[in-house]
């Protein structure tokens, strides 16, 4: 069988890749982290990671039934370039969780019909109820980012929405909704090495598209673009998370961290449920193109 992006990542990969980003793979083979400013140097041990994966994931459990029992709404928003570790976090969130309480929301590209309404019109459909958690992976972030590097937007249409942003966030958490929002932050190394994983994984590469493939040229203007969001739209009441995703392990746990530390619920454990690790998650000034 072939497939629609056959060799396309590979062949990036030799021909195009920046040199650096080239060079960063090839002594990274038997390397685990590619990039020199990282934390840390290698990944974190498997062991340590399932270790506190399971202890976050019951103090999940535990967020759940208070959620349920009290009526509380929670929406985490996830964002990140592509192969950031979105999918995989959020699998982590929800591993444990009653599927109708939490739920995932990763919208396709708008229909025709929903061209056409108000922008945020389709999220709110999916903003939850009492006792809901729910997960998006992607969001209304997307005219920031993907849609300004493509041109799936008219500039106008971007500007309305930078302006419209703050007031649509402050009316979620003056309605009482926890929020969060959370950006992975990949490397163009590791993006790259994660590509060329997925080219050659039956089991992944349905996860490649022609956004991903095209955006490996544009690197830097998803970096204007994301820089440009943040400008927009980091702010007192609601701020970004931005967590290091080169080392997957250490940012699940970061990111379930940040959702469970910024919300009380009963028989919480201020141990597990502590602040994420400093190294890894902290405002837009951990991010970097
Ligand atoms: P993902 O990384 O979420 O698996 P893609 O990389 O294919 O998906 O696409 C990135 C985002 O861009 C998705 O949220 C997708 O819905 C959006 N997108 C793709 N094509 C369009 C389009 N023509 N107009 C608006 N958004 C689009
Ligand atoms: P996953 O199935 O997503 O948990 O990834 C497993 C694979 O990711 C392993 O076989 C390693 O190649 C790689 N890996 C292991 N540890 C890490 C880590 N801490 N961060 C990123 N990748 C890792
Ligand atoms: C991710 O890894 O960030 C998500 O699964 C999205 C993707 O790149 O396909």
């Amino acid at each position: 069988m072939s497939l629609p992006f056959d060799g396309a990542i590979s062949r990036y990969h030799d021909e195009a890749a920046p040199a650096w980003v080239r060079e960063a793979i090839a002594e990274g083979d038997k390397k685990d982290i590619l990039i020199d400013d990282f934390p840390y140097d290698r990944w974190m041990d498997k062991n340590t990671y399932k270790d506190r994966l399971k202890a976050l994931q019951l103090e999940l459990v535990r967020l759940q039934a208070d959620v349920k029992a009290t009526g509380k709404r929670l929406v985490a928003v996830f964002e990140g370039r592509d192969a950031a570790g979105k999918g995989g976090t959020i699998k982590r969130i929800r591993e444990n969780l009653n599927p109708r309480v939490a739920r995932v929301v990763a919208l396709p590209k708008p229909s025709d019909r929903e061209a056409g309404e108000w922008y945020f019109q389709r999220y709110i459909r999916h903003l939850p109820t009492a006792g809901e958690i729910v997960l998006f992976d992607r969001s209304w972030y997307n005219r920031g980012v993907v849609e300004k590097v493509f041109g799936f937007c008219t500039e106008a249409e971007r500007a309305a929405f930078f302006r419209q942003l703050p007031d649509f966030e402050d009316m979620l958490v003056d309605e009482g909704i926890h929020f969060v929002k959370i950006w992975l932050n990949v490397s163009q190394p590791e993006q790259l090495r994660r590509f060329l994983k997925r080219e050659r994984d039956p089991l992944k590469q349905w996860k490649l598209s022609s956004i991903d493939v095209e955006g490996l040229n544009r690197w830097d203007a998803y970096t204007d673009a994301i820089a440009e969001t943040f400008a927009a739209s980091h702010r007192p009441h609601t701020p970004w998370t931005v967590i290091r995703s080169d080392d997957k392990y250490r940012a699940r746990l970061a990111a379930i961290q940040t959702v469970l530390s910024g919300i009380d619920y009963a028989g919480k454990n201020p141990v597990v449920a502590q602040a994420p690790d400093a190294k890894i998650a902290g405002g837009p000034e951990l991010w970097h193109g």
